[in-house]
């Protein structure tokens, strides 16, 4: 992991947040690189959800909502960690979570086993970020930052049934910005207190919500596979009766193994009517579906799927990241999927002399129109290929003396480094055909 978020911040995948004042805590930024690769995941979820498929539709709610939404969902009764604290180093800490934690006294410990801990009783402690709406800061304008984007997509659900063809089942897809006061957040951007969700909340009839929870399953896990994870490294943990989040019927974590350990992704929940029947409850609003088939009348039910962006991005990192030998140097290389590779190719010209950066040029520019490319034109081309690797683009077109001579150039293969050649004009058919595999 240290490598990785030493890599991550030397070729602008990952910035610590405000990193001149000092950094805020688990707070990260992502540049160029990574913005690409994070952006590729959340469309290849898109595409793959609303795009792909016929029984979902899209939605961007905002991130403020009604306070009494979050009444409604049980985040402000139950949306806490029992924490203790420390009276003599003032250190807060999950109970449930001390054998991973460690105290600020010297030798360090687990906090209550050094002779100067005092620890507190458990005490609940909120994970909603609140704030005030408008002038005044009085408890009539507290709003909350929404801690998931699944709400968003239940006081809408209506507004999208009636806008759009849809029938039950269906489902609403949405992936947006989330905020939770983390009391133990960390492992670089696998938790932090600000993060992004990748959410899709499929209504079903009631009755029918276990067959589609194993439906949902399947094609998550799968969605997963298609990344390009190592499939001995993603497991089902499956929520046992004390595990259970205050909504859930059944839940089922997609795992994947860190260097930290076996670490949820992805949860999917069978939610029952618990949302619907909350939010028809305290806003007063019928929320039932009419089911003109039948000419009944229901509160569908709910099965969720639920990543996280930043996760899932770190997950595509922490898999894609190899070091090897190679003739008695370490090549690393991030073997990213090519589809989600934030640069797709790098155009290289072998000299800056002769005429061939006027050909490379006209490559790069042909080919930077349609998918992110790099020119690199600094350096010996060995390294410029292990510059290559370390950013995991797939493909990079050297072009040399003989493109003069016959219009080809070199593809160099980022993961068996073998190359080929291939003509100047068919490069850009070349990438295409490749990303569309
Ligand atoms: N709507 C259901 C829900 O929010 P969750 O298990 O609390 O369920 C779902 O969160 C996903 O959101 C997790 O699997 C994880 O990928 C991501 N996630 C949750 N908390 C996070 C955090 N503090 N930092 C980064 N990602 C987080």
């Amino acid at each position: 992991m240290d490598k990785l978020v030493s890599l991550a911040k030397r070729r602008g995948f990952v910035f610590q947040s405000s990193e001149v004042y000092g950094g805020l805590g688990s707070v990260w930024d992502y540049g160029p690189l990574g913005v690409e690769l994070k952006r590729n995941v959340k469309d290849r979820w898109w595409r793959s959800l609303v795009h792909a498929r016929d029984d979902i539709e899209g939605l961007d709610a905002a991130i403020l909502m009604h306070p009494k939404v979050w009444e409604a969902s049980g985040h402000v009764a139950g949306f806490t960690d029992p924490m203790v604290d420390c009276r003599t180093c003032k250190g807060r800490f999950r109970a449930d979570k001390l054998a991973d934690a460690k105290c600020a006294q010297k030798p360090s410990k687990i906090p209550g086993e050094h002779t100067a801990c005092d620890l507190t009783e458990p005490r609940l402690f909120n994970l909603m970020f609140k704030t005030f709406m408008g002038p005044v800061e009085d408890t009539a304008a507290v709003v909350y930052l929404r801690p998931e984007t699944a709400q968003g997509i239940y006081v809408n659900y209506l507004n999208v049934l009636n806008s759009s063809r849809q029938k039950i089942p269906f489902g609403i897809a949405q992936i947006g910005k989330a905020f939770r006061n983390e009391i133990t957040p960390g492992n670089f951007i696998f938790r932090t207190r600000e993060f992004e969700q990748m959410e899709m909340q499929f209504f079903v009839r009631p009755g029918s919500d276990m067959e589609w929870f194993e439906q949902w399953r399947a094609i998550r896990m799968q969605w997963h596979l298609d990344l390009g994870l190592t499939p001995s490294k993603l497991r089902w943990h499956e929520h046992g009766p004390g595990e259970l989040a205050h909504y859930a019927k059944a839940a089922y974590d997609i795992e994947y193994e860190f260097s930290f350990g076996w670490q949820e992704i992805e949860g999917v929940h069978n939610r029952g009517d618990f949302d619907l029947g909350r939010h028809q409850e305290h806003s007063g609003k019928k929320l039932e579906y009419f089911e003109q088939a039948s000419g009944e009348r229901y509160l569908p039910y709910i099965v969720e799927t639920s990543a996280g962006a930043d996760r899932v991005t770190l997950t595509v990192m922490a898999d894609a990241y190899r070091e090897e030998e190679v003739e008695g140097e370490v090549r690393v290389v991030l073997g990213f999927h090519p589809a989600i590779a934030p640069m797709k190719a790098a155009v290289l010209p072998l000299t800056k002399k002769d005429g061939l950066p006027e050909v490379a040029d006209a490559l790069y520019h042909d080919l930077k129109r349609r998918v992110p490319t790099f020119y690199d034109d600094g350096g010996a081309i060995g390294r410029r290929y292990r510059r290559q690797d370390e950013i995991g683009t797939p493909w990079c077109f050297t072009v040399d003396h003989d493109t003069l001579v016959d219009r080809t150039v070199t593809v160099r293969h980022r993961d068996s480094m073998q190359q080929e050649r291939i003509g100047l004009d068919q490069v850009v058919a070349w990438v295409a055909a490749r990303l569309e595999e």
